[in-house]
Order: structure tokens, then sequence, then C-alpha cells
């Protein structure tokens, strides 16, 4: 009998153990704890023995029946683990829901644009400091020590020693900090030169952010004419805005070019001939010119050799124009608002 119940009590244990699933731990239950179950048939036969043989079987009996239903118990709940709940079951066969992709800011695409434009005809793209000395932003560009924009209402000025040869520090107003920069680097023309950086002034309305971007070209060799500039600017507005649009140049001044001209986009919408848009036909694009001999000399290059044309135009304007957006508050652009961003 001791034997028997040793015999069952093993059977069950591997039974339970290699059970892998509720439904077949199930069975195994049935088959030693049911009714007709294998112990419960030889509990019955414990009073078949002889009374003094009846305790210690017993206690057996009972013991082996413990273990069996707590090793049941210990299955079930390691089974139940496994088994999901309808909820959780993924059908892999359902399509996928697609992370969102972010894309570049409508002035990053801009720039690389335009950056693609100049390029093509030979101009290197170059980066310069934003936090940049008065020298270059400011002297060698020609302008005198009282010139209005270096009044800190209109440039951000940066708490620093001045240096004694380069003046101030400030975040640079304009990329013809770079002109100075880039004959610097090269020593020697001919210089092809596009800067495009971030410029900053003191201003802050539904048309100014404080933080804009402007892209600056600068040619300098011999021979350089304004004829030269105008084939440029012509060809950055039709490869940019689209071939029927021209370019105009009117007289206008600026300390770092002479003669200097503001520069004009023929409108989009009434072709030149005036709207609502533009008034009288033509868009206001920005400035440019021939470059200063006084500059040149600032930046090592003699000018009795040398001459060049320079322009300077903003990319959040451009941008503006090209898409013919009429943006009541250009600060959106910065805003990190995602509904305006998403459009572009
Ligand atoms: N730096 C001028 C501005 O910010 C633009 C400019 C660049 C004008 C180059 C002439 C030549 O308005």
């Amino acid at each position: 009998m001791e034997e028997e119940l040793i015999n069952i009590k093993n059977t069950a244990m591997s039974f339970i153990l290699e059970s892998e699933n509720l439904e077949s731990l199930e069975e195994v239950k049935q088959q030693f704890l049911g009714k007709n179950g294998k112990l419960t048939l030889a509990l019955k036969d414990i009073s078949k023995l002889p009374k003094e043989k009846r305790p210690e079987i017993g206690k057996l009996a009972n013991e082996v029946k413990l273990t069996i239903e707590e090793t049941i118990k210990e299955k079930v709940a390691q089974l139940g683990k496994l088994e999901y709940k309808k909820e959780e079951i993924i059908d892999i066969t359902l399509p996928g829901i697609k992370p969102s992709l972010g894309h570049l800011h409508l002035i990053t695409q801009a720039i690389e644009e335009i950056s693609a434009i100049f390029e093509k005809i030979g101009f290197t793209r170059v980066r310069y400091p934003e936090v940049e000395w008065d020298w270059y932003a400011f002297t060698a560009l020609n302008f005198p020590q009282n010139h209005p924009a270096r009044d800190d209402w209109e440039t951000f000025f940066v708490k620093q020693k001045p240096n004694l040869k380069k003046g101030s520090v400030l975040l640079t107003p304009h990329t013809s900090s770079g002109q100075i920069r880039e004959m610097e680097r090269k020593k020697t023309p001919p210089i092809k030169m596009l800067n495009i950086a971030k410029c900053y002034r003191r201003q802050s309305d539904v048309s100014h952010t404080p933080m804009f971007h402007q892209f600056e070209g600068l040619v300098v060799d011999k021979n350089i004419s304004i004829t030269h500039l105008k084939g440029t600017l012509d060809y950055f507005v039709r490869s940019y805005f689209g071939q029927n649009r021209k370019s105009r140049i009117r007289p206008y001044h600026f300390q770092f070019t002479e003669p200097s001209f503001e520069v004009d986009v023929s409108c989009g919408v009434c072709e030149g001939k005036g709207c609502k848009l533009c008034k009288a036909g033509w868009l206001e694009m920005g400035g440019a010119g021939m470059v200063h001999p006084n500059v040149l000399r600032f930046g090592g290059i003699d000018p009795k050799k040398y001459i060049g044309f320079a322009f300077g135009w903003g990319v959040e304007r451009v941008v503006m124009m090209k898409e013919g957006l009429e943006i009541d508050d250009l600060r959106l652009l910065y805003s990190n608002n995602l509904d305006f961003l998403e459009q572009f």
C-alpha cells in the first residue's frame, strides 16, 4: 500500500510538471483526485487495512494528496501567466500605425534650396560666428563710430570686455560681417562666397523677429562690374521664384558698398502690372552693391587690383515672397506651433 501511494505521487507529479496548458492539467487532476481518480480509489482501500496500519498509511495518503494539490496550484499559477487574455492578443495581420515623421523647418528647407542655387554657379557656402566683434560687423565695413546701427536699440551687445583691436562683442546684425572674415580666410581673390547665418536685431513685431536669417553673396575678382551683379541677381530670381520673374536695382545707400542698390523682384501675381500685393508691380527683396574700396582694404585686398560685388537678403523675406504667404505675424515661424509648421 505504501509503495502504491508513493507511486501515485510520483506519476502525478511528473504528469503535472509536463502539462503544457490548463486543459491537460485539469485532466491530470481528474485522473488522480477525481471521483474515480487513482488516489481517491486508493484512499477507499485504507478502510480494508488492518486497524493498526491505518493511521500510518492514512497520514501518508493525506500527505500525497496535499502535495498533488499544491503542485497543481503552483502549475496553474505558472500557466496562467502564459495564457493571454483575449484583449491582449495582437493580430499581426492588421495594418500598423505609422509613427508620425517630422520634417525640416520651412526656413531650413529654403536655406538648402538657396545654397544649391548658388553652388551651381560656383559659390562656396561658408558660415561665420553669430557672436561677433564690432570690427567685423561695423568698423571694417566702413561704419563710422557714431553710426546709429551701433546704438543698442538696434544691435544686441554682449557684456564682455571689448578687445583692444576688434572692439565690443555683439550678436551679428547682418551676414555682411562674413565679408571681411572671408577676405581674411582666402587672402587673395577670386572670392565667391555664400554666407548664410542667423542674425539678431532688437526688433520684435508682426513683421520682425529678433532672430532671423540672411544669405549674403560676395564676389571679389579682377574686372568685376555691375553687370555681373545684375546677372547673378537675375539668375537667382529666375531659379528661386520662377523663370518669368525679373529683378530690378534701384539706387540706395549702404556704408560698405558704393554704389549701393536696393533689389526688387517683379510681382508673381500680376507679373509687373501692379496689384494689391505689390502695388507697383515690384516687391522689395534686399540690399546689394559694389564693395567699397575701404572694405577691401580692411580685408587686406588691394582695391586698385580687385573689385567686388555683394548682396544680402533675408531668408524669411524671400520665403514669404515665394510662397505668396501673408503671415499675420512673422513670429509664428519660431513659435513651435505644429499646426502651422506641419503645413510646409
Ligand atoms: N547687410 C545689409 C543689410 O542687412 C544688406 C547688404 C548686403 C547690402 C550686402 C549691400 C551688400 O541690410
